[in-house]
């Protein structure tokens, strides 16, 4: 009998190995294993993520040729479909060397940097215009307080658009954003509705957040 919750042989396999990492490191491993087949395995999941992010940035954000930032870039995929909507200059930070490598291929990042979400980011404070994160606060992934150097690096009045994963979502997330909207550190523009970002494997519910910061 199949069990279920065996997600081993699934095309999420190695995400589900990433939520469960003990640290940023172990992350970046599975990633770097995972990076030739990463496409194709999402793809097979139907994984919806980049579609939601970026439809939240275009509803808010018309095309600019500003500085944006894409946090935990992986493979490219938002460099990809951000470019093609009208945001061309975009800086990608990642854990992974592999998913930079193969980020690199497409040739849609003006800078690709070896970055982890939730330690000191190599940036000016007031950089980006944009910054953008898809699939990436979550379990075993970044954590919420890497918001804060995103926060540094973004121009007073730019914009945050990201997914937080439903294991965030409710608690820890609700807490973080009031937090950050009691220091006046950003405000909330708009939120989706939650989605499965992997509707065709799995049920990973998600919610798509847009702040300005202040
Ligand atoms: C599910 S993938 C999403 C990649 C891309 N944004 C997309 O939507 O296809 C998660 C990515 O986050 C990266 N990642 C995980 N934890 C990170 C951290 N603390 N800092 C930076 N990147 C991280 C992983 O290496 C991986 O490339």
């Amino acid at each position: 009998m199949n069990d279920p919750d065996d997600k081993s042989h699934s095309s999420t396999d190695k995400l589900h190995r990433a939520y469960h990492a003990k640290n940023p490191q172990e992350t970046a491993e599975v990633y770097n294993e995972w990076s030739q087949e990463y496409e194709q395995h999402m793809r097979n999941v139907g994984y919806t993520h980049p579609a939601m992010v970026t439809g939240m940035v275009a509803r808010h954000i018309p095309p600019t040729e500003e500085l944006v930032l894409d946090a935990g870039a992986g493979t490219g995929v938002m460099g990809e479909i951000l470019t093609a909507l009208g945001y061309p200059n975009i800086i990608g930070l990642d854990a992974s060397t592999g998913m930079l490598k193969t980020a690199d291929l497409k040739k849609k990042y003006i800078e690709l940097k070896h970055l982890f979400l939730g330690k000191a980011l190599d940036f000016e404070d007031d950089t980006f215009a944009l910054v953008v994160s898809s699939g990436v606060f979550t379990q075993g992934h970044a954590p919420l307080d890497g918001l804060d150097e995103l926060i540094r690096v973004t121009k007073p009045g730019g914009y945050l658009v990201f997914s937080i994963a439903r294991t965030y979502l409710d608690g820890p997330f609700t807490d973080k954003r009031h937090q950050l909207e009691q220091a006046q550190q950003w405000q909330f523009v708009d939120a989706s509705a939650r989605y499965n970002s992997a509707p065709l494997e799995d049920t990973l519910i998600s919610q798509v957040f847009v702040f300005q910061v202040t």
